[in-house]
């Protein structure tokens, strides 16, 4: 099991908003819904090109910006194709850091 990695401030991502990080390469949303944090892959998985950072709030999911097709923020799971799941990670946070953990 990997390690939490701090990849934002709390202040940084206070309730009701978003911010997009890089880890390892990888391009991570992490949302912030009643002071409660998400973390998931920021590219759409159904045609790959759609940052899901632009996407649109629906209770604990987003909304694809190309498409619509709606993303589970706790599952990753797809309301459109249940074979398409988008990667999530967990969040915690520690003193002023928000961390996930990847890999
Ligand atoms: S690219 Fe996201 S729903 Fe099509």
């Amino acid at each position: 099991m990997s390690e939490f990695i701090a990849v934002a401030k709390v202040a940084d991502i206070p309730p009701d908003s978003r911010k997009r990080v890089e880890v390892n390469g990888k391009k991570i949303s992490i949302f912030n819904i009643d002071d409660q944090y998400y973390a998931i892959f920021d590219t759409c998985p159904h045609k790959k090109t759609a940052p899901l950072i632009r996407g649109t709030l629906d209770g604990i999911g987003i909304k694809c910006p190309n498409h619509g097709y709606r993303f589970d923020l706790k599952t990753g799971g797809c309301n459109i194709d249940p074979n398409l799941k988008t990667q999530v990670f967990p969040v915690e946070v520690q003193g002023d850091d928000v961390c996930i953990q990847v890999g």
